[in-house]
């Protein structure tokens, strides 16, 4: 009360203070408005650089994994992340925040530059480029300098916030060889040609464009200039392509060719991946803490667990004769079909069956599959989950949560989250997390950690989908949709607490046993047999009519795999198994 006494008392001050002042000077200075201005925009996020909140620990020895730089086969590169600021625009990009382009600095004695690297201003300064050094015979030098220099762009008469005007540079690469990066200069002599280095093609790759970095208008215009991430366009763990970390630049829509190439590592051997006592430090270092809903009633299991407590096998034509699945799944088909011959489903006994569906959280284990990715620059440590239930769909309907009886409900569901670590350093780069038949990439720099580097993840209540953050993603309007919700609880499992690695081809035969479930390629879940009409009025019913027809079109337009028509499949059956993941 006395507060409220205080306040009304200076604020009446305050005004007749103006009201004496506003008669002696300029309102502009000294109006009460100037006293409680508004506050400044908070500085550009880009203005700060991004750090793990830990030092990341000293690896186990190995051979070629994180020792700072990575044999190509005739050329060295290394990865640089210190810059210097050489243009910034305040507008246009991602958020309408803009864009900051950098030069590398601190470049390694004998090493060249391939590109300048850029980012939206909306994120913290987080990024790398590959420089490189020459490792083949003079005579087939694997980096030339450019000939020339080409002016692709300059904003100098674009009436945009910026420091001064920016100029673009593309290198002009002699015969056989390729630019893999522009520079970027704030005046429009040309640039020095001993300032950056091309690449002999056949250690270059095709890429693509990947994120949107920057764009002069407020909104993304395809056929206007852009600049994006490149990336290699062929992925996976057989693929050469090796991302630079540098950027492209495209003006006038997606059929002009893209400005620049990637590089590509010609050594069959990739000797740059991590070894067997390296994976688990990995994992030890960076395994994400998963938050299950507390709401959450179908917990996630070990796959012995699941095996042990009366999982069963079924085989077309003896529907009435399934048997225990064995410890390991040893009886279970180990050929690379999935033709429908087999399925696993939940204890036949109802008692049984009711607590198998809720998983067991204690026995629960990751299983670590390891690939080399972007041409072994990277290593993909992908994390599968194993729940023997999903559990029904939600729907929002305006204020109501509508449950969707069995839709969405499978038995068997395998979901998991990629962490992309940089072979140069061992440094976490990214990390996927898979949300039913897509998924979403997420820089370092964006995630919520705990105890040290671990990131957090969020298991979405029934469905399993992981997401980086805590809340409501509704698929759908925003007045009708499918729930995807997460939150925190006392239900959490650190990823790398209890952990195997069950698949690292890479290794050679034998270094890493698969267990047998990993090569059943057949369905972790019967067909669904509900009636789809059945349950959608069953839902309808607690719906006012009005909602009734815009409630159906959303359930309709569902994905098929959310009607669960067919059982989930394993790991290995995953495009994602031997390809990029997104
Ligand atoms: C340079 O080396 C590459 C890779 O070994 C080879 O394909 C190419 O023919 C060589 N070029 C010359 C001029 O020797
Ligand atoms: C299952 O496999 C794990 C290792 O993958 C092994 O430790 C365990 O003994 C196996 N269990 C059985 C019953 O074979
Ligand atoms: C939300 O959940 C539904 C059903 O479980 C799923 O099909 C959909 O992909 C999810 N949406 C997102 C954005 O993850």
């Amino acid at each position: 009360m006395i507060r409220l006494v205080q306040f009304v008392f200076v604020a009446l001050l305050f005004a007749s203070l103006q009201m004496a002042l506003l008669e002696a000077a300029p309102v502009e200075r000294f109006s009460l408005r100037g006293l409680f201005k508004k506050k400044r925009p908070p500085p550009p996020a880009i203005q700060t650089t991004f750090k793990l909140p830990a030092a990341p620990p000293v690896w186990p020895p190995g051979k070629g994994f994180a020792t700072g730089i990575i044999d190509l086969g005739g050329l060295q590169v290394s990865q640089v992340s210190t810059f210097n600021k050489i243009w910034t625009t305040l507008e246009g990009g991602p958020d309408n925040a803009g864009a900051t382009f950098f030069e590398p600095t601190g470049i390694p004695q004998g090493f060249s530059m391939l590109g300048f690297y850029s980012q939206p201003n909306n994120k913290p300064l987080f990024g790398w480029v590959l420089v490189a050094k020459d490792n083949s015979p003079p005579s087939n030098a694997s980096l030339k300098a450019p000939v020339d220099y080409k002016l692709i762009w300059s904003s100098n008469s674009l009436q945009i916030k910026q420091n001064g005007p920016g100029y673009v540079w593309l290198p002009v690469a002699p015969d056989g060889y390729k630019a893999v990066g522009h520079l970027v200069t704030t005046s429009p002599e040309k640039p020095s040609l001993d300032r950056i280095r091309c690449v002999r093609s056949d250690l270059t790759d095709q890429p693509e464009t990947y994120s949107w970095i920057w764009g002069p208008g407020k909104n993304y215009d395809a056929n206007g200039l852009n600049v994006y991430d490149a990336r290699p366009s062929n992925r996976g763990t057989q693929a050469q392509g090796v991302r630079a970390g540098t950027f492209i630049v495209q003006n006038g829509g997606t059929t002009t060719p893209l400005s620049i190439a990637c590089l590509k590592n010609t050594n069959a051997n990739p000797i740059s991946m991590p070894n067997l006592h390296q994976i688990e430090a990995l994992v030890q270092a960076y395994s994400p803490v998963m938050y299950l809903h507390p709401d959450e009633q179908y917990l996630p299991s070990s796959v012995d667990w699941y095996f042990t407590n009366g999982a069963l096998l079924y085989k077309k034509g003896e529907e009435s004769k399934p048997v225990p699945v064995q410890p390991n799944g040893t009886n279970l088909p180990q050929d690379p079909n999935n033709d429908g011959a087999y399925w696993l489903d939940l204890p036949a006994d109802q008692t049984n069956k009711e607590r198998v569906k809720k998983g067991n959280l204690e026995s629960f284990h990751a299983y670590v599959h390891v690939k080399p990715m972007l041409g072994g620059t990277f290593t993909d440590l992908a994390l599968w989950i194993f729940y023997p239930f999903n559990g029904p769909a939600r729907a929002k309907v305006e204020f109501l949560n509508v449950p969707l009886g069995k839709i969405g409900e499978h038995v068997g569901d395998w979901e998991h989250v990629t962490l992309r670590i940089s072979n140069f350093n061992g440094q976490l780069y990214q990390i996927y997390f898979s949300e039913h038949s897509g998924g979403t990439w997420v820089d370092a720099s964006q995630l919520e950690y705990q105890n040290g580097n671990k990131p957090v993840a969020y298991s979405s209540l029934h469905g399993h989908a992981m997401y980086a953050k805590s809340g409501l993603v509704l698929q759908g309007s925003s007045a009708i949709g499918i729930r995807n919700d997460t939150d925190k609880s006392n239900m959490v499992a650190d990823l790398g607490s209890r952990f195997e690695v069950v698949s690292a081809e890479y290794l050679g035969p034998g270094v890493v046993a698969e267990p047998p479930w990993l090569n059943y390629f057949r369905q972790w879940g019967p067909k669904v047999t509900y009636n789809t009409e059945e349950e959608i009025k069953k839902a309808e019913k607690l719906l006012p009519g009005k909602l009734k027809a815009a409630f159906e079109k959303i359930v309709r337009g569902l994905p098929n795999e959310v009607f669960g028509e067919e059982g989930p499949t394993g790991p290995k059956v995953k495009r994602s198994w031997n390809g990029d993941e997104a």
